[in-house]
């Protein structure tokens, strides 16, 4: 092994485990090399990675493969099998020495770095989980753990987590007016986010409530019943020990598509649309006056019909929201899954959209937005 001992501890369950010490001198002793050795070096150190090793005892001093007592500083280092195999793949299918260096250095800059709370771009490659791309294809929802399709207006989880773990850290704070439901306090709580909801309907946030206090978490989480266009977000943040909120997440009735309540400070209650994104910027305001320099507003929207004419939501929501002085990052277009008001009645709706000349809602918009620094 490139005049240096196999760095490998151990492969287990798809995680191989390194001592970070004898594997960066492994990786430093390959630069000497030309890059034909280069090649074989990887290619043969690849399937010493790739067989699986199951130890009695954990990995540590007495489970080492390869250990050697001199080098143990800076502790164990583990990767996913896959994440690693793809970089010393990209070593070993360099055509020049330069090239190979260039990747070798690359892998040590990661070794070297521990994953850091929230996004550490020197380990980019470890967050499959994170989608980037602006289009959402989300087949079906979660029902695990506390999540409840019953609710009708609720968005799938996999929304509130990919935001709270692409903008947010743990310990931070989120906001949400619109809590509904819970389904983003369930997923907050289940990655150490702090949270804060607002409901209109007192009955949600009881349920929330009682189901969040099962779970066994480091987050905090402050819930209230009321009229979002009437809270001072900035004081009741205040209250609760907090200076500033690091995402709001916004998911308002797509005004009277569904009638939450019959109160009329419910926003799927307004009388008009120009009333309806009055309320909405309200909202925006005082939760936008709440978020830290640099943090994250996210907005989830869909269009509506009213009187034969598709009227874009999204987009005059968007307006409001960089009314507030926000960036626009990203428009994300998901599709949008049978409701239950829809299902079993696509042939209808498909006869209605050819009779009338419109098209069928399959998509609806979440709006990134971002407070400038
Ligand atoms: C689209 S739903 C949000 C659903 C939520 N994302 C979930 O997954 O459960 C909109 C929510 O806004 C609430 N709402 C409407 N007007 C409000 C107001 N003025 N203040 C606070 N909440 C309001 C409704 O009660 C409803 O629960």
């Amino acid at each position: 092994m490139a005049g240096s001992q196999n760095p490998v501890m151990a492969n287990i369950d798809g995680e191989v485990v390194f001592e970070r010490a004898v594997l960066d001198r492994y990786l430093e002793s390959l630069k000497s090399l030309a890059i034909s050795e280069i090649r074989k070096e990887v290619d043969s150190f690849r399937e010493s990675i790739s067989t699986k090793v199951t130890l009695d005892a954990p990995p540590g001093k007495n489970g080492l493969i390869g250990f050697d007592e001199s080098t143990q500083t800076g502790g164990d280092f583990r990767v996913k099998h896959a994440i690693l195999d793809r970089q010393l793949e990209q070593i070993s299918g360099s055509r020049t020495e330069d090239r190979a260096i260039y990747y070798i250095e690359r892998l040590r800059k990661y070794v070297s770095s521990d994953r850091k709370e929230g996004l550490d771009l020197n380990r980019w490659q470890d967050y499959d989980e994170i989608i980037t791309d602006s289009f959402w294809n989300v087949e079906s929802r979660d029902r695990s753990e506390m999540h409840d399709a019953g609710y009708w207006g609720n968005f799938v989880p996999l929304i509130p987590r990919q935001l709270m773990l692409r903008y947010t850290k743990p310990g931070d704070l989120v906001l949400e007016p619109f809590m509904g439901a819970g389904t983003t306090l369930f997923e907050a709580v289940s990655i150490d986010r702090n949270y804060l909801g607002v409901d209109i309907i007192g009955e949600l946030v009881e349920k929330a409530r009682a189901k969040v206090s099962g779970s066994m978490t480091k987050s905090k989480y402050f819930l209230y019943t009321g009229n979002s266009c009437e809270t001072d977000f900035s004081s009741l943040l205040r209250e609760n020990g907090f200076e500033a909120s690091d995402l709001v997440i916004m998911h308002p009735p797509y005004h009277d598509i569904i009638h939450f309540t019959d109160d009329p400070r419910d926003l799927s209650n307004a009388s008009s649309l120009d009333g309806f994104l009055l309320q909405f910027s309200r909202i925006a305001a005082s939760c936008v006056s709440t978020l830290r320099p640099g943090g994250y507003l996210a907005a989830v929207i869909g269009d509506k019909y009213a009187s034969g004419e598709w009227v874009p939501l999204g987009f005059l929501v968007m307006q409001e929201l960089a009314r507030t002085g926000l960036i626009l990052k990203s428009i994300v277009v998901k599709n949008f899954n049978r409701t239950r008001g829809k299902r079993g009645q696509e042939r209808l709706w498909r006869y209605r959209a050819l009779a009338g000349g419109y098209y069928v809602f399959k998509h609806e918009y979440i709006l990134v937005f971002r407070k400038p620094a």
